[in-house]
């Protein structure tokens, strides 16, 4: 168990005999140690940095250019500086990890770090197999440290509001389908892209490292995770990867839910700049007795079925425009504050709905959540 935990338990024990005035007062630093600090890494390291009473005191990454960099961005912390992120897990010194590794080694890191008493920050997906989810999951489920998984949508105000409306005002009444898409153009001069990510088996492929995110929104409009996936795609414009790489450039995939709902979700790299009808970009129509739902991660429009009303904003701007706190969740929840949004359960039911979809799109056939072989 980590230091900061029996603090903790400490704290609010002693807290709780307290003047009101010093309750919920714990103000010591939550250590924490950046496993993985490439692209993605660099980006939570600045958010690490931006939160009060956090520092980060150990940089890990395989890469020494990499380390380096993150180490001067941290210089403030002066963190040290590792190469074995089990070395890492080793420290007493080390509260939490954020782990930004390719995507492969999500699920071991996370076990690890549960099994040596650390809360961790772990970027999507949990896994990109089976059996990397149904790992992860058994260590978080064993464990009294916070897991909170890089699913940072589940945090944003306008997509929380838009569900309340969907869930609890039932906007749209019984939800009957969702048609979704996450479409971008091909790009003039593609972003290079490392080795882990080209290489599907370490990814997971372009459905399960990236679009992760839209089947986990999908999943949280209709309220469950589908029974059934069916779906196809490929590689249709080799440039985008090395010759003998093989990951999906286009590809479409269509769920089934226990509850009625049916899901068709395309992701295209290759959606023409001018080409508007369907336009470009990340969406979600949903569709349902009352009327229909268009939303993107900035908020809603409700259309009735009659095109009687005309189209109401489902979010007001103040909420539109308010940012995203993931990372400022995950140290209130090491301080004892509400268990993360987007935990184990979400991370697992995303991980494997993407995973099923891939395997749809593989093997030519109707693959169901029964075969994934893993309880969520
Ligand atoms: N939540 C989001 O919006 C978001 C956005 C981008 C990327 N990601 C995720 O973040 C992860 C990293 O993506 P990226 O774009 O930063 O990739 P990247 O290649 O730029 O960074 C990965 C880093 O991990 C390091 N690494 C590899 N193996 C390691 C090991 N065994 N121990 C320590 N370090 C190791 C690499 O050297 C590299 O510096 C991926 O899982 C990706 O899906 C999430």
């Amino acid at each position: 168990m980590t230091s900061l935990t029996n603090r903790r338990t400490f704290l609010l024990a002693s807290a709780v005999a307290a003047p009101a005035t010093n309750l919920g007062a714990v103000t010591e630093p939550v250590r924490t140690a950046m496993i993985g600090v490439g692209h993605r890494g660099t980006a939570l390291t600045k958010q690490v940095l931006a939160q009060k009473d956090v520092r980060i005191v150990a940089i890990c990454d395989i890469d020494a250019a990499a380390r380096d960099a993150a180490q001067s961005l941290a210089k403030r912390d002066n963190p040290r500086s590792y190469d074995d992120y089990r070395k890492v897990l080793d420290l007493s010194d080390v509260d939490a990890v954020v782990v930004a590794t390719p995507c492969d080694l999500h699920s071991e890191m996370t076990v690890a770090a549960m099994a040596a008493g650390k809360h961790i920050y772990c970027e999507k997906p949990i896994g990109v197999t089976p059996e990397q989810v149904a790992g992860a999951l058994k260590a978080v489920r064993g464990a009294k440290t916070v897991f909170q998984i890089g699913q940072q949508l589940r945090y944003y105000p306008a997509l929380r509001e838009l569900m309340r409306q969907l869930h609890e005002r039932k906007v749209v009444g019984r939800i009957f389908a969702i048609k979704a898409q996450r479409h971008s153009s091909f790009p003039k001069k593609p972003r290079k892209r490392p080795a882990w990510y080209l290489d599907v088996k370490r990814s997971g492929d372009l459905i399960v490292e990236n679009a992760v995110h839209n089947i986990d929104v999908i999943n949280w409009m209709v309220g469950d995770h589908p029974l059934s996936a069916c779906g196809d795609g490929r590689t249709y414009l080799p440039r985008i990867t090395p010759a003998g790489e093989r990951m999906l450039d286009g590809y479409s995939v269509t769920y089934l839910h226990e509850n009625g709902v049916h899901v068709d979700f395309s992701q295209f790299r290759f959606h023409p700049p001018g080409m508007k009808r369907p336009p470009n970009g990340q969406w979600y129509a949903v569709y349902g007795e009352k009327g229909g739902v268009e939303a993107g991660h900035s908020g809603g429009t409700f259309h009735d079925l009659y095109g009687a009303e005309g189209e109401i904003e489902l979010v007001s701007p103040e909420v539109q425009k308010a940012k995203e706190d993931a990372m400022g969740k995950f140290y209130a929840a090491i301080r004892g504050g509400p268990k993360p949004l987007a935990g184990i359960e979400v991370a697992a039911t995303a991980a494997l709905t993407a995973i099923m979809g891939r395997e749809a799109i593989y093997q030519k056939r109707v693959i169901t959540w029964k075969e994934l072989g893993v309880e969520v």
